[in-house]
């Protein structure tokens, strides 16, 4: 039988920016053709070391940012280079959910008056069913009684409550697909485990597609159907999550698993050095070839492919049969 087409291509995807360095003026390419596709109702985590790429990536899939090169396609729409009342539209089945919660809510305004424009404006709602809409939502990401808190504001909230509100406001616009930009990683530990429950409800009740971006492997194995693990703007190794777990193959990725608590994966790397990965453009090579233990002079000369070992696990290392 046919695959069902994905709901998101991504396909050889840059993002250029011009620089100042002791040379003059240069381009990074943070974002250096990545590739990678997320099907429907499939949860897709990214994760990386700061500085990988990964809300680079976030913001062009929700067109905040515009590609450099390569192309977008979600729902079967190219929306690449999206213009005007098209990239409007657009917006509506896509969603953005940000690290910080109390940075992206609007301080003067009570909760229902966060959700009732999105309501009203992408699902048509008026009058009363607009005001039930807005309690169906509430009530659906945990914040109950309505009553109570439809008229509150967002410093009236604990950081979790607000990162609900956040999540309620993106499903107002009746979304297809959610980027979520380290959506706990600035809440208290013990409220985490609930919103990416939260996340995970929506995502079999709406039929959300994720692309959930994290620092931490243990969220990622938790939401993530499949991961992506990101360095130096280049896609290193993108498994199903339970593979990946399993058998991570990728140096970085081990040496990511190795610093990660409760791994089942502990044997460490020693890291040779441990700065930051050469983004400017023209740069060939691996990019983690200056922290690989197994680095050899191929590695700093030929950039290593993503390439299948098997049918849904791909590895950019040029040892990693070897490594196996
Ligand atoms: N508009 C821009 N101009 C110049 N450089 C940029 C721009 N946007 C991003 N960068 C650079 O791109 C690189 C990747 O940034 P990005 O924010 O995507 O990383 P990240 O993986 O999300 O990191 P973190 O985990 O810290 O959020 C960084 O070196 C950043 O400085
Ligand atoms: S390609 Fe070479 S430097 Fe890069 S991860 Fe593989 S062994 Fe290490
Ligand atoms: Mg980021």
């Amino acid at each position: 039988m046919a695959q069902p087409s994905p709901f998101v291509e991504v396909d050889d995807l840059i993002l250029r920016f011009p620089v100042r360095t002791r040379g003059g003026r240069q381009f990074i390419t943070p974002v250096h053709h990545v590739s990678f596709q997320i099907a429907d109702g499939e949860v897709l985590a990214l994760v990386g070391e700061s500085g990988s790429g990964k809300s680079t990536i976030g913001r062009t899939l929700v067109r905040i940012l515009e590609p450099s090169g390569g192309r977008v396609s979600v729902g079967g729409q190219d929306v690449t280079h999206l213009r005007g009342r098209a990239l409007t539209q657009y917006r509506r089945v896509t969603q953005m959910v940000f690290q910080d919660p109390f940075g992206s809510l609007n301080p003067v305004r009570t909760l229902e008056q966060h959700l009732a424009p999105p309501l009203k404006k992408f699902q048509g709602y008026r009058g009363r069913a607009l005001s039930d809409a807005v309690d169906g939502l509430l009530e659906r990401v945990g914040l109950s009684p309505v009553q109570t808190f439809r008229g509150k504001y967002p410093h009236e909230l604990s950081g979790g409550q607000r990162q609900r509100v956040a999540i309620a406001r993106a499903l107002a616009a009746n979304p297809r697909f959610i980027v979520a930009d380290e959506p706990i990683s600035m809440l208290d530990v013990s409220i985490r485990a609930g919103i990416l429950e939260l996340m995970n409800e929506l995502k079999r009740e709406f039929k959300l597609s994720y692309l959930y971006i994290t620092h931490d492997l243990a969220s990622a194995r938790y939401f993530g159907d499949r991961i992506m693990v990101l360095y130096g703007g280049r896609v290193m190794e993108t498994a199903a999550s339970r593979e990946l777990l399993k058998r991570p193959l990728h140096p970085y990725t081990r040496l990511m698993f190795a610093a990660t608590p409760g791994s089942r994966w502990n044997a460490p790397l020693p890291e040779t050095r441990s700065e930051p990965p050469n983004l400017l453009e023209g740069r060939i090579g691996c990019p983690f070839a200056h922290r690989c233990p197994f680095a050899e002079a191929r590695c700093r000369e030929e950039t290593p492919e993503l390439r299948a070992l098997t049918s849904d696990h791909q590895v950019a290392c040029h040892l990693a049969e070897v490594l196996n």
